[in-house]
């Protein structure tokens, strides 16, 4: 059994409010990783984006992965993104049980679309349609970095997604 549990998926899939749940359960610590930037640089993530750009905020994604890959008991909810850096994925599976929440497209719209901290999903003139590409982009590589997954849609109960996550880790 790895020692950390690290949530991956796509924005509005739930991974840090799943996490916190996860976290008490099992009695580990929880860490979200677009937190922790936000508290080193001290600005919120659309400011970093926007004063630093997003090669900056990726450059502060893979440190930050990589430190908190180093401590044990803990439970990691990473950005949306983290999967499209082979060190991060590199880093999460040699120090994690990789969880893949994979939401439905819908469900995710409906929970992003009136985000105002993603710097990615602003600005958009057609947002489902920005969505759906994005997450295209991305699906596969979801999967292959993960050691188990569950399907997540707007009726999923984050209790029964937690009991599905601990079995899994447990038994892993
Ligand atoms: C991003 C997802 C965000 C945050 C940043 C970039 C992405 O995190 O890291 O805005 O590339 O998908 P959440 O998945 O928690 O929204």
């Amino acid at each position: 059994m790895k020692y950390n549990i690290a949530l991956i998926g796509f924005m509005g899939s739930g991974k840090t409010t799943v996490g916190k749940v996860l976290a008490k359960s099992l009695d580990m610590k929880f860490i979200d990783i677009d937190r922790a930037i936000s508290c080193k640089v001290k600005k919120t993530i659309p400011e970093i984006f926007e004063e630093f750009g997003e090669a900056y905020f990726r450059d502060l994604e893979r440190s930050i992965i990589e430190e908190e890959s180093a401590d044990n008991n803990i439970v990691i909810s990473t950005g949306g993104g983290a999967i499209i850096d082979n060190v991060n994925i590199k880093n999460l599976k040699n120090s994690s049980f990789v969880v893949f929440l994979d939401c439905d497209i819908e469900t995710i719209y409906e929970r992003v679309k009136r985000s105002k901290h993603r710097p990615l999903l602003l600005n958009s003139n057609n947002l489902l349609e920005h969505i759906t590409n994005l997450h295209e982009k991305r699906q596969l590589l979801y999967e292959i970095s993960s050691d188990f997954s569950i399907k997540i849609n707007s009726t999923t109960n984050i209790y029964d997604s937690v009991e599905k996550i601990k079995n899994a880790y447990i038994s892993s």
